[in-house]
């Protein structure tokens, strides 16, 4: 998603005595740090209902991943996840969101993110395509995404598929308690960049659970030690999207929808929904 950049507090109500998460998260705060409000810590409850969430959001993409073939169009893909979504008694996130009017993001080669699928689009042999689901159940929401290779594809495309894979593994690995966002992001893109690619700038992942779209902005680039305080009970994607050329993009302004990169090359992303807790990331989109 795009940016969002809200800053606030970490706010306890006068009278309340502080507790030693309240003291810890002050105390960074007190020294300038861009800490959480209160509100984006989950309770055990919450983030039991993104992870029930989550398994809808798995089951869906492990459908694709066995459905998905060459000759498909990416209007058949739509179709399996809201069949399988509403059978499960959830609702596809992107469906109406803010104007988007399917079920499901397709993103295929140069096209970084949001893509609409379409009954014009047919997959062929070296495509390379996001599938980004997003599914709400009983409120709560999860998020994910994974590439999938239509055949076979050259090395190049191969390699940027793989290494946007490594990307989020990595970004996964920097995130600790108590670290900082910029940490995650940092990881990333020095992964990339050690592989030739770039890392687009205009997107970033974000905390999600009661909304899709939450504090904080999860940007795939940055400085360690930068961005919001990682604290346990945050909830949130990372999900870099990795450009074989340039780390430009754009907005179709046709649909309105569509990143596309600006040099036209290839572009690969892979997500998770993750919860922090006292020992780093648990992924609850598996
Ligand atoms: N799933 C996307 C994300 O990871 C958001 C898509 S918004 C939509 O942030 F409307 F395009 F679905
Ligand atoms: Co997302």
């Amino acid at each position: 998603m795009f940016k969002k950049r809200i800053r606030r507090n970490w706010f306890v109500p006068k009278g309340e005595e502080l507790t030693e998460l309240d003291k810890k998260v002050l105390s960074f705060q007190n020294r300038g740090c861009l800490v959480p409000s209160r509100d984006l810590i989950k309770t055990p409850e919450q983030v039991e209902g993104i992870r029930r969430s989550g398994v809808v959001n798995t089951g869906v993409l492990d459908l694709v991943a066995q459905e998905i073939h060459e000759g498909m169009t990416t209007l058949e893909i739509d179709q399996l996840v809201y069949d399988y979504t509403v059978g499960h008694g959830a609702i596809p996130a992107p469906l109406n969101y803010e104007g988007f009017p399917k079920s499901v993001c397709t993103s295929v080669n140069e096209v970084v993110c949001h893509g609409i699928p379409s009954e014009s689009e047919v997959l062929k042999e070296g495509d390379i395509i996001n599938v980004d689901v997003s599914t709400i159940l009983d409120g709560y929401y999860s998020d994910a995404s994974r590439m999938f290779v239509i055949g076979k594809t050259t090395p190049e495309k191969q390699k940027l598929v793989d290494v946007a894979r490594e990307c989020l593994e990595i970004g996964m690995e920097a995130a600790r308690p108590f670290g900082f966002v910029g940490d995650i992001g940092n990881a990333i893109e020095k992964h990339a960049k050690k592989n030739g690619f770039s890392v687009v700038r205009d997107l970033c992942g974000h905390g999600v659970g009661l909304e899709f779209h939450e504090e904080p902005d999860v940007e795939h680039f940055g400085r360690k030690g930068t961005g919001m305080l990682l604290v346990p009970g945050m909830v949130f994607t990372i999900e870099p999207m990795v450009n074989m050329g340039d780390w430009r993009v754009f907005v179709d302004e046709e649909d309105g929808w569509t990143v596309v990169t600006e040099d036209e090359l290839p572009s690969a992303q892979w997500e998770h929904t993750f919860v922090m807790t006292e020992h780093g990331l648990e992924i609850l989109t598996y």
